[in-house]
């Protein structure tokens, strides 16, 4: 196909619910990929936070071709040893838990809620930590955050705290409320007898890059022991070491009763996982959820690939040093360019807040063969891969300096 017959496709067989870049990509390579007229680009944000391991992983590729060439797929109803192996290793690496595979960061967050609602179903809430003085069952509220996202099914939207994405869709589920980010007493002030459980991003990532506090989570951690609401922490984006850490709750100290886990778990194929204390997993029992594709072996033999490779590689140590590479380097064009109003982050999640709105220094960027993401209008956004070397960082900052230099 022809450059403009691709485009002429998508303009008339699919629907426009993507701001598209004209870019046409053939191949990627770590943290590098080529368009059709074979330029080269720096992916600075690979796949939205699917590529953690940069793009064609070998461990992920070599991981695929070795299942496909033995079986492709198998229902639900039956067993196969790379899901019970990923299971393993997931909750060997988190905390004693069970896990439910499905397919997208989406299905993961609705799996969650679905899992609060059958266990509110059942318990009461505690007052006042009093776990004898109880105010009612059949609690179905979960409070999410301003700014939040949470997914695009009409739960998850409903959960999210950005009234742009739920715009024309209502009415929407009911049972959610919406409170202030890094505010303890709005979550307070938000339970009822109905409320039974919190869910939240550690790092907002699509709502600009906001870290929650680490003294508001450990006290919501305390809150929902006392009040018997499940804490459910939504690890989409900052999963698989992203952060400098395999989860991002692990920098908080804290132990969530559930993690939803997608985008980069796959290495590029989709997946979706939530994880809940064993204590608690049997809420969902036979029949209650399920997924055709959730858990295949194509893509647990590929999130296996992912898990090895991080370990294999020391990954995360790689990122914790990137990391505090770039935020250095980051740091110096802050001193020179006040266009650059702060630099906030966590490990390799960054947020460039500006001065002014980001996309025509994406645009620019990309001109000269960086790929870098602008949200919240003002703020960019830079996630590159865990592998990232000092040479492609510099390569980087020097692109966004060439840009920032002449805007
Ligand atoms: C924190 C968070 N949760 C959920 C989602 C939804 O994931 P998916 O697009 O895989 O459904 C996203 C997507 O960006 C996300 O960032």
């Amino acid at each position: 196909m022809k450059k403009q017959e691709i485009f002429d496709s998508y303009k008339n067989n699919i629907m426009p619910t993507y701001t598209k870049t004209p870019l046409i990509f053939i191949k990627g390579k770590g943290s590098r990929l080529w368009d059709i007229d074979h330029k080269e680009y720096l992916d600075f944000f690979p796949g939205w936070g699917v590529g953690n391991l940069g793009h064609c992983y070998p461990k992920v590729m070599q991981a695929v071709r070795d299942q496909v060439s033995k079986l492709i797929f198998i229902p639900n109803n039956f067993f196969h040893i790379p899901q019970a192996k990923l299971a393993a290793e997931i909750v060997f690496r988190t905390f004693p838990a069970k896990v439910f595979f499905c397919n997208s960061g989406a299905e993961a967050n609705e799996a969650a809620i679905k899992f609060s609602r059958k266990f509110g179903a059942s318990t009461p809430l505690s007052a006042d930590g009093e776990s004898s003085r109880t105010i009612g069952k059949g609690r179905f509220e979960v409070i999410t955050f301003e700014n939040s996202f949470h997914g695009r099914t009409l739960a998850t939207l409903a959960a999210t705290g950005q009234k742009k994405y739920q715009s024309g869709f209502d009415p929407l589920p009911e049972g959610f409320k919406t409170v202030k980010f890094n505010d303890i007493n709005a979550v307070k002030n938000a339970i009822s007898d109905k409320t039974v459980a919190v869910m939240l991003e550690l790092i907002q990532g699509e709502g600009g890059v906001n870290l929650a506090d680490k003294d508001f989570v450990l006290e919501l951690r305390k809150l929902c022991d006392e009040k018997n609401m499940l804490l459910i922490i939504d690890e989409v984006q900052t999963g698989i070491g992203r952060t400098g850490k395999l989860f991002c709750y692990q920098d908080y100290g804290i132990t969530p009763d559930i993690v939803t886990l997608a985008k980069a778990l796959g290495g590029g194929l989709p997946i979706g996982m939530m994880i809940a204390k064993k204590e608690i997993a049997d809420t969902l029992g036979p029949g209650m959820h399920a997924s055709t594709f959730g858990g295949g072996l194509v893509i647990c033999k590929a999130a296996l690939g992912v898990l090895r490779g991080i370990q294999k590689e020391k990954l995360l140590q790689n990122a914790s040093k990137i990391s505090e590479y770039i935020f250095q380097k980051l740091n110096e064009l802050k001193n020179k360019y006040p266009v650059i109003k702060e630099i906030r982050g966590m490990g390799l999640m960054i947020g460039v807040e500006l001065n002014q709105e980001g996309k025509s220094i994406v645009e620019k960027c990309m001109e000269k063969g960086l790929l870098i993401n602008c949200t919240h209008d003002t703020v960019l956004r830079l996630m590159p891969a865990l592998n990232t070397s000092k040479k492609e960082v510099n390569k980087a900052v020097g692109i966004l300096e060439e840009v920032l230099r002449g805007n």
